[in-house]
């Protein structure tokens, strides 16, 4: 049994969860039990509340990358429990979105901050078992000609800004008897060369996804070369979350119908 609960994302209906852009998923197994980024604020432990999952439980936490929106939580988790976190360790660049000569701080806490709360960090940038079944992809490489690093990011690193290539995004790859599922963070390095990196590592097909794509802000190209590749990867479940936006969603689903999931703050998908 696999079960994968969105805890948070950018989208709730019902009215009784909360939701922010952002993401966090709850993962759980026969082999284990563990925590997919969360969120930027407490609204991920409220959800969780609704949802009758105990986060006070939680041991292990995975961060997909050092951006606000999927770390942020981590100091509220850090009131209910100690977690172990595994990340890459490029994970605390001083991180920006410039837009112009505007400069938004979208990056996350100090380790010494997160380390004064019990928190722990194993760090790393290869492939991981998380739980039996479930890894961490590493460092991914870009692969494809058609996706690119969000031309907007920089990082300040010895006085200077510098573009920000988002070198610590990692995804999850979950071994089923279908084939791999992956769990995306934010995709920020291409939804394709994730999934292709995946398939190479584990000599296996993808047959779906969950989480954010990051296609939102890409440029066309993009957004029709992907949707090309997926058309001829035969993906069955496309559970576009987060950075895809509700324009691009909607693109999805006029291209890819029924394997379209719109996975927002409470969608629970069971594999196995
Ligand atoms: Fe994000
Ligand atoms: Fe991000």
């Amino acid at each position: 049994m696999i079960r994968l609960t969105t805890l948070l994302e950018n989208t709730a209906t019902g009215g009784i969860f909360r939701a922010e852009h952002g993401f966090s998923v709850f993962v759980e197994t026969d082999n284990g039990s563990f925590l997919f980024d969360t969120g930027q604020t407490d609204a991920f432990i409220h959800n969780a509340r609704i949802l009758k999952i105990d986060l006070s439980r939680v041991e292990k936490v995975v961060l997909s990358h050092g951006h606000y929106d999927h770390a942020g939580g981590l100091s509220y988790l850090s009131e209910l429990t100690k977690p172990v976190v595994c990340a890459h360790p490029e994970i605390f660049r001083e991180r920006y979105y410039q837009s112009g000569n505007d400069l938004r701080y979208i990056g996350i806490e100090k380790r010494e901050f997160y380390e004064e709360k019990g928190v722990q960090f194993v760090l790393y940038d290869r492939p991981k078992e998380i739980v039996k079944g479930v890894y961490t992809t590493g460092f991914e490489e870009m692969r494809t000609d058609f996706e690119k690093v969000d031309k907007n990011f920089v990082y300040k690193v010895s006085g200077e800004y510098r573009k920000d290539d988002v070198v610590d995004d990692m995804s999850l790859v979950l071994q089923t008897k279908r084939g791999l599922f992956i769990v995306f963070g934010c995709a920020h390095r291409g939804i394709i060369n994730i999934i292709r990196q995946a398939e190479e590592q584990f000599g296996r097909k993808v047959f779906g996804f969950i989480g954010g794509t990051h296609l939102g802000p890409a440029d066309d190209t993009q957004k029709e070369r992907t949707i090309e590749e997926l058309k001829k990867m035969d993906i069955e479940i496309i559970g576009q979350s987060h950075c895809t936006g509700l324009l691009m969603a909607a693109q999805l689903y006029c291209e890819f119908k029924d394997k379209v999931v719109f996975n927002n703050v409470g969608s629970v998908i069971e594999l196995d």
